[in-house]
């Protein structure tokens, strides 16, 4: 097996929950999944990451695990499991599970037993601390509001960076460790691609102070702080990829917000990973404290100058994994595009700017047909514990509940959990019960793949052109290989870059607005349209006129500057 096989590779998303339900209970399961391989394999991709199918109380949608081994009932079986990796691999496809070893459920059994006796071994799994001053052991606030720390006895808490129900666990142990270690290669035995490794940057934690500066009304600081890439970190993930992942020489991409000095450690020629997701344009709507009700102002510049400051950094070191939209993110043409622009060649337009990138391309269920944001009638429909947060500490620093629904809607990550829209259908095609677990985008009937595939000039077709280029024929090495290079342009709205190997070079060209521009192209060498979102390329002179959001790429063929 090549080495490095995941270079070429398109990966694609799936939210089980919202994919395909099979037995009409309106949630997704995995025999939907297998139904629906052969659309996947049409779409041309190689990896499918699957989020958490474990057993799991399904606080945080199976980020909290209570069986590591098991597949939850509401999934299916673990022989479907197992079905759906054979049947997967049939198709050329391989499946990437998700590793949530940040944190179990506060279900599973190591905590059960963790909380009910002190003494037990498996109290040293899980990070218990004395409280101080009748209070929390410190001021950390969770990634879904309120203290980190839950009180679990007289003066006894366990420290959750993510909700109540998923407390953390403690690497320090080596025995804890070691069960992580069997419990992965368990899967990794099974013929698995890889993993997609969650929150995977916290599992090092640093007590040193007692009280962190607060960053919010509420006088807490952001956890982050106290556990986000911490000296000593790198011991335990080179133990875990020494132990695991290597041998199986398997694809890892992390959840992982590195910053710039360590970024050699996990993606350098022995890193940790074999790619990370950072969040620098990913979270460009936010401020880095998480409080997404406090949505910034961010310009074209600013996500031009992060876009390429990321594959810059990145290339420099190693390989990266690009991605528009997750199941932690709203819709990409609401977040990317002024609202009354999004249209067919704005859409094709970031879905060029995306694919066209040097790394992994992570295509997230519905971003292939242009789904959007979902519009709730009220807070009683969002089923995120994290949007609740948001709009209660909305609420809280006086917004009015009109404001505060509106801005932790705007950004909710059920915005990109609604079901997947497969047809005109009954619920999209999801699902035949009444009601599915989370409303169905009530756009569905113009945004559907059934009605896509119908149509050569739709989303999904270019998508898949997108697909096929960096799949396969003459430009398939440029775009995996090619060193990514920014272009200058006068006019600021346009983003364009070059991808160059020594097989050739490929110029990307975004006119990102809604009226024309003009590009200058250098008159000596020649170029081939590879594609335009508008068909025909346009030229005047020395100058290509680009249209509005239009998109090009061209091939250089001879002596281009
Ligand atoms: C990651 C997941 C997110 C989950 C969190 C806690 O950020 O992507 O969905 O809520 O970890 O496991
Ligand atoms: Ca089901």
């Amino acid at each position: 097996m090549e080495k490095k096989w995941w270079k070429n590779a398109v990966v694609y998303q799936c939210y089980p929950k919202s994919f395909q339900d099979s037995n009409e209970d309106g949630i997704g399961d995995i025999q939907g999944i297998i139904e629906r391989l052969d659309y996947l394999q049409d779409l041309g991709i190689d990896v499918l990451w699957i989020c958490p199918v474990y057993q799991s109380p399904m606080d945080d949608n199976g980020y909290d695990i209570s069986d590591y081994y098991h597949v939850d009932e509401s999934f299916g079986t673990d022989e479907d499991l197992d079905r759906l990796i054979g049947e997967a691999g049939k198709r050329g496809i391989r499946i990437l599970m998700d590793l949530v070893v940040n944190h179990t459920s506060d279900e599973h059994v190591w905590f059960r037993e963790a909380l009910q006796d002190p003494g037990s071994e498996y109290a040293d799994y899980y990070i218990f601390k004395e409280g101080v001053d009748g209070g929390p052991p410190n001021n950390w606030r969770s990634h879904f509001g309120g203290s980190a720390w839950e009180k679990a006895g007289d003066n006894r808490y366990y420290l959750h960076a993510f909700s109540k129900k998923q407390p953390d666990l403690n690497w320090e142990n080596p025995k804890l460790r070691e069960e992580i270690y069997k419990m992965i290669n368990y899967w990794l035995d099974k013929g698995l691609g890889g993993f997609r490794i969650d929150a995977i940057s916290n599992i090092k934690k640093n007590f040193q102070a007692v009280t962190f500066e607060p960053d919010g009304e509420d006088g807490m600081c952001f956890v982050g702080k106290g556990i986000a890439n911490q000296a000593g970190i790198e011991v335990f993930l080179s133990e875990l990829k020494e132990r695991t992942f290597q041998p199986h020489n398997s694809m890892t991409v992390a959840e992982a917000n590195v910053p710039e000095e360590l970024l050699d450690h996990f993606i350098g020629e022995n890193g940790f990973f074999s790619m990370v997701f950072d969040f620098s344009y990913a979270d460009i709507d936010i401020p880095q404290t998480g409080e997404w009700y406090k949505p910034t102002n961010w310009t074209l510049q600013d996500l031009k100058r992060n876009m390429f400051h990321s594959q810059l950094e990145t290339q420099k070191r190693g390989w990266g994994a690009l991605y528009l939209e997750n199941h932690d993110q709203p819709r990409s043409l609401n977040k990317y595009l002024p609202e009354g622009d999004i249209n067919q060649y704005s859409t094709t337009m970031l879905a060029s700017l995306f694919m066209l990138l040097r790394g992994t391309p992570f295509i997230y269920q519905g971003q292939e047909i242009g789904m959007s944001n979902i519009l709730m009638d009220s807070m009683d429909d969002y089923n995120d514990p994290a949007t609740k947060d948001q709009y209660q500490r909305a609420v809280n620093s006086g917004m009015s509940s009109e404001q505060a629904f509106e801005l932790a809607g705007r950004r909710s990550r059920d915005n990109s959990r609604t079901p997947m829209q497969w047809s005109d259908e009954k619920n999209a095609g999801f699902s035949g019960a009444e009601s599915t677990w989370l409303k169905v985008n009530k756009n569905y009937p113009e945004i559907n793949v059934a009605s896509e595939l119908k149509n050569e000039d739709s989303v999904l077709n270019f998508y898949k052109k997108l697909i096929q280029l960096r799949k396969s024929g003459k430009y398939k090495n440029i775009l995996t290989e090619g060193t990514f290079v920014p272009e200058e342009t006068e006019d600021q709205n346009i983003i364009a870059y070059r991808r160059v190997s020594a097989e050739g070079e490929i110029l990307a060209i975004h006119n990102y607005q809604n009226k024309e521009s003009k590009m200058v192209l250098d008159g000596s060498g020649s170029w081939d349209k590879i594609f335009s979102n508008y068909g025909e390329m346009r030229t005047e002179g020395n100058h290509i006129i680009l249209r509005a959001y239009e998109a090009l790429a061209l091939h250089c063929t001879d002596n281009c500057k």
